[in-house]
């Protein structure tokens, strides 16, 4: 039973807009293309239309079935609908949420540097110093932690309020304009002399590489992101859902925009990226944001105020994802540990803060954590492989074994049922048994290959 006072989402649209704000961040915008330029273009974005369809989508209905049964947090709905160790699984999520965000919020920090500095015209210059000064911003160690600190400090303000007046009005208020600001920059970069070397790229699949294995793992790792999959995200935005709502029919419109939100960020990044001479998207990483784009602001007409856009609105899509990374272990000090929700944000936001900090630090202002010694790698893309590659699809493959044979499929359906029907519900729950749990299994299993190897 719902505890009195537990918030709900306060209409269908709200509830979507939510949920569709929690997908849609910097996984869309920043990893998406970045993901197809190491993959080699279009080839990717087939294969990843593939894995939302017939892996994330199932498993995301199956996160808000969950959800709306047990009207708690992870755990604490897992352990409603079948007591016992299950509950792991939401807690193994409710950690995810603190470790995800902790480097999350770093980065969105970087955007929101990003404004004022495409808007003041500080990148500038040669391609080099373009990306000289991405690597002195990211190196100065008390900006980028009073940075993070005012995305943490923003996010909890937000969430502080509630699910109603805090997270519903807020992605109420955001997405509209994100969704604005996409199409404006689309039809920028569209029309930019030369982009068609870009759309080529982008839309002519290479199809000796559609079953590469490494780029299907790295799909299927991408699509689980964007979508908040495995970690008990919409577990938590499910238990807000009004107990009458057809949960398939939102969770089409979740799918929709987080997958549309992502090709247009494609469609912004590689007709631009290709106009620029020399340009090479298999190498330019995590500098395609930040180093690439600026370069293309730099030169074009008018080019500080698109670029000044361009990452208000990426500000904008981090915020309504930091915020489900947030509610997922405020939803669980609530409802499986009796506290107020102002104790467990400001608690939540103090610790993820100071885990934040090392992140921060792992970007050239310390050489410790910059390299760690024995493993090699920034203390952010340590936080970023642990928990992305290894907590999230553990997470869904626990989560899509509960919901398939524990709960099981035939049970899960009736509360799919509610609201006018499930269309293709003998499909999902072949989906939700057998698909997605051997997905995500040949997933985990080539990533700790790769790791190994
Ligand atoms: N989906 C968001 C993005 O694409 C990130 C995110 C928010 C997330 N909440 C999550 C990822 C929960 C995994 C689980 O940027």
């Amino acid at each position: 039973m719902a505890a009195p006072g537990r918030g709900m989402w306060g209409s269908r649209v709200g509830f979507i807009l939510a949920a569709a704000g929690s997908a849609v961040g910097l996984g869309n915008i920043w990893g998406f293309p970045t993901q197809v330029g190491r993959g080699g273009g279009a080839a990717f974005v087939l294969v990843y239309l593939v894995c939302v369809f017939l892996v994330c989508a199932p498993i995301l209905i199956a996160e808000l079935a969950v959800g709306r049964r047990g009207r708690k947090d992870p755990a604490g709905s897992l352990e409603a609908i079948r007591p016992g160790n299950w509950k792991l699984v939401g807690v193994l999520g409710i950690c995810a949420g603190v470790g995800i965000l902790s480097f999350y919020s770093v980065i969105a920090g970087w955007t929101i540097a990003y404004i004022y500095f495409t808007l003041t015209g500080a990148v500038a210059g040669s391609p080099e110093a373009i990306g000289q000064f991405f690597g002195g911003f990211v190196a100065n160690a008390p900006l980028t932690i009073g940075l993070t600190f005012v995305v943490l400090a923003t996010t909890a303000g937000i969430i502080i309020g509630g699910v109603r007046d805090g997270i519903e009005r807020m992605t109420k208020a955001l997405m509209p304009a994100l969704l604005l600001l996409l199409v404006v920059l689309m039809a920028r970069s569209l029309t930019l002399p030369g982009a068609e070397a870009g759309l080529a790229y982008y839309l002519k699949p290479d199809f000796s590489k559609i079953f590469d294995m490494s780029i299907i793992n790295a799909a299927l790792g991408q699509a689980f992101f964007s979508l908040s999959l495995g970690m008990g995200a919409m577990i938590t935005y499910g238990s807000y859902l009004d107990p009458k709502e057809n949960i398939a029919r939102a969770a089409a419109w979740v799918v929709v925009l987080d997958t549309s939100v992502a090709l247009m960020a494609g469609f912004i990044i590689f007709p631009a990226g290709f106009t620029i001479p020399g340009f090479d998207p298999s190498t330019s990483g995590p500098g395609l944001i930040f180093a690439v784009l600026p370069r293309l602001f730099a030169t074009m007409p008018g080019g500080e105020l698109f670029g000044a856009a361009f990452f208000i609105m990426l500000t904008m899509a981090a915020i309504t994802s930091t915020i489900s990374l947030l509610e997922v272990p405020t939803s669980y000090l609530i409802d499986s540990r009796g506290w107020t929700r102002q104790q467990a944000v400001l608690t939540l936001a103090g610790v993820t803060f100071l885990l934040s900090i090392p992140s921060a630090l792992g970007n050239g202002a310390s050489a410790f954590f910059s390299s760690l010694p024995g493993v090699g790698m920034a203390f952010l893309d340590l936080m970023a492989t642990v928990w992305n590659n290894f907590a999230l699809p553990i997470g869904g493959l626990g989560l899509s074994v509960f919901v398939g044979w524990v709960w099981r499929a035939d049970e899960a359906l009736k509360e799919l049922e509610i609201g006018g029907g499930m269309p293709g519900a003998a499909l999902w729950s072949v989906l939700i048994r057998f698909v997605c749990p051997a997905a995500i299994a040949i997933i985990i299993f080539f990533t700790v290959r790769d790791l190994l190897g």
